[in-house]
């Protein structure tokens, strides 16, 4: 199949955007550990979730899939089966570290693959905490790459201060702490997205914060819950961008999540001069708005701020854009997360803004 896209001129209209991939991932997980039936609405339908929903099946979770409503009915990881083949997540990076974190706290053998990309993706950022709570776990290149294989249970907690600020890490270590004897924390260089706590808290788990250290208690089993999943504000940023720098577009984008650890892009798209409003959304659970953008010609390019980079990490790409349609110069630093997601993002980014028009065209 191939596609003939031509520039147009502006974009006008209101879309929704399919559910957030970070919360789905985690409802589908959150809920295989809880004691009874979770409800997930609206959950994100694409490889990735599906993976992570297929991988939480193969331990004998009874799921019924009505595909914009999942119910997953659990009796807390101890009721958990060994899986009989090898788990594998395909492409996803969230689906393959938080699984390792469940896996870890189980008492038998599993194996976590994943395709040729997550194959070379680190993975001695969840290993190395899950060892030092007692898991065994092995994989090529000295246990640091997919496959792994993972021989869990008689966790202990640990106190653990991460090199990397990194959603994944932390997820993964919370839900083997929750499943380990006595208290684990956590500590990180800085607040990387929260969707586990409060999803955790949301379902009756206690998690303590120390000055910028997570504690939680281990033996802590949460409640089942409905899960709402909001619009993917990554998925958003794509029209958001557009919208932006299209001169007479006007564009809504309703029931976003707006969850402050995530909204790097809505900072910067102000910070850079754009027409945006963003109206929040009554409702529990994670905070939603509907953001509109109108097209403008007066962007102008700003230094990001280092603090900025875990909010607005897989919008990037995105910030390269705008930055190249502003006035001036855009500067940012300290994103070398990006060098080890799914691609290299930063070299697809170069590569991308640097071709010659003439190459579009054709
Ligand atoms: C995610 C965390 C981020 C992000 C990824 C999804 C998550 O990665 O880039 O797309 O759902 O926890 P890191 O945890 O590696 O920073």
């Amino acid at each position: 199949m191939s596609w003939v896209i031509k520039p147009g001129g502006f974009l006008r209209g209101e879309i929704n955007v399919p559910g957030d991939k970070s919360v789905t991932q985690r409802a589908y997980i959150f809920a295989a550990m809880a004691s009874g039936t979770s409800r997930i609405v609206a959950p994100l339908r694409a490889e990735d979730t599906d993976n992570t929903l297929a991988a939480v099946r193969s331990l004998g979770l009874v799921i019924d899939d009505k595909v914009q409503e999942v119910f997953i009915s659990g009796e807390g990881a101890q009721s958990f089966t060994e899986p009989e083949d090898v788990i594998d997540l395909g492409n996803s990076g969230t689906g393959a570290r938080l699984m390792a974190g469940l896996l870890a706290a189980c008492p038998f053998f599993s194996v976590l693959t994943g395709d040729a990309s997550l194959r070379r993706r680190p993975m001695a950022r969840v290993a190395e905490p899950l060892r030092l709570m007692g898991a065994v776990i092995d994989g090529r290149a000295d246990g640091t790459l997919l496959p792994l294989t993972i021989r869990g249970g008689g966790l202990k907690g640990i106190n653990y201060i991460s090199p990397v600020a990194s959603a994944q890490v932390k997820s993964s270590v919370f839900i083997a702490a929750l499943n380990a004897d006595g208290k684990t924390t956590f500590t990180e260089p800085a607040l990387s997205r929260d969707h586990t706590e409060r999803m955790l808290a949301a379902m009756g788990v206690h998690i303590s914060t120390e000055g910028n250290t997570l504690a939680i208690e281990g033996g802590q089993v949460p409640k089942a819950a409905t899960i709402r999943v909001p619009g993917d504000i990554s998925s958003a940023a794509f029209f958001l961008v557009a919208g932006t720098v299209m001169e007479g577009s006007d564009v809504v984008v309703r029931n976003v999540g707006v969850n402050p650890t995530r909204t790097g892009i809505l900072q910067l798209l102000e910070a850079m001069g754009a027409r945006i409003s963003v109206t929040p959304l009554e409702g529990e659970g994670e905070p939603m708005a509907d953001i509109r953008v109108e097209g403008t010609d007066t962007l102008k390019g700003i230094s990001i701020p280092e603090e900025w980079i875990p909010a607005i990490i897989d919008e990037l790409p995105l910030a390269a854009v705008l930055a190249a349609a502003a006035d001036g110069v855009t500067e940012l630093r300290g994103a070398s997360e990006l060098r080890v997601k799914e691609s290299d993002r930063i070299s697809s980014t170069v590569q991308m803004l640097s071709r010659p028009v003439s190459k579009w065209r054709n």
